[in-house]
């Protein structure tokens, strides 16, 4: 089953406790959580504080994405904090096989994130040690972006590869996902699909979950 995530760079921030009760009435999965520094993406978004408030309010499970330069530094204040999963980028630390370590030491789900213009050979070193893989369908720092096409080959090709080592992982996918880009990634293997600003346009969040899970 296909699981929906939506991404609270969109939320309407003023509604915060409304929009976090309708999202858990609406039966998503989960609650994709953008976090950037301004070093790693040239943009800067939400930490701690609103994690806390998040954290508070919610039951569901929340997907920490750390967009940020030296994520080692900050794996466990994330985990502290009530993220359930959290996913670093490849691009972003010279040793991922240690931040991966960090995540599973303080028992959360570890996810590697790759940008457009990654390879999936390069995740091949620590693709069996992940709980999830998230292959970026935009350049990360701002909802709203259109979804690059070329990333579903990638997709694929890490759909491909699972199946013959014989992996569960989960393959996330992130940015420009709508009911369109959604169908697309999902038959090439994608079961996580994160949802910003197309998902919180919709008036309906229990009827676009559903759509979404096809
Ligand atoms: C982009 C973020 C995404 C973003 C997706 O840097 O990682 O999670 O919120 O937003 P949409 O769905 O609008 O592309
Ligand atoms: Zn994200």
């Amino acid at each position: 089953m296909t699981k929906v995530l939506p991404s609270l760079l969109s939320v309407d921030f003023l509604n915060l406790k409304d929009e976090l009760v309708k999202l858990e009435e609406a039966g998503v999965d989960g609650l994709h959580f953008d976090v950037m520094d301004g070093q790693f993406v040239p943009n800067i978004s939400i930490g701690i504080p609103i994690l806390d408030a998040v954290r508070q309010q919610s039951k569901l499970p929340i997907d920490v994405h750390l967009m940020i330069e030296n994520p080692e530094q900050y794996i466990e204040l994330f985990a502290d904090h009530g993220a359930d999963l959290i996913s670093v980028h490849l691009e972003a630390t010279a040793h991922i096989h240690r931040a991966i370590e960090q995540i599973k030491n303080k028992g959360k789900k570890a996810g590697v994130v790759i940008n457009p213009g990654t390879p999936v050979s390069q995740i091949l070193p620590i693709i069996n040690t992940v709980d999830y893989v998230l292959i970026m369908t935009v350049n990360p720092g701002f909802g709203g972006q259109s979804f690059i096409e070329d990333c579903v080959d990638k997709v694929l090709e890490l759909n491909t590869l699972k199946n013959e080592k014989q992996l569960t992982f989960d393959i996330e996918v992130d940015g420009g996902i709508n009911a369109e880009t959604a169908e697309v990634c999902v038959k090439n293997g994608a079961t996580m699909l994160v949802t910003g600003s197309y998902f919180f346009k919709q008036d309906d969040y229990q009827a676009v979950t559903q759509k979404l899970k096809g």
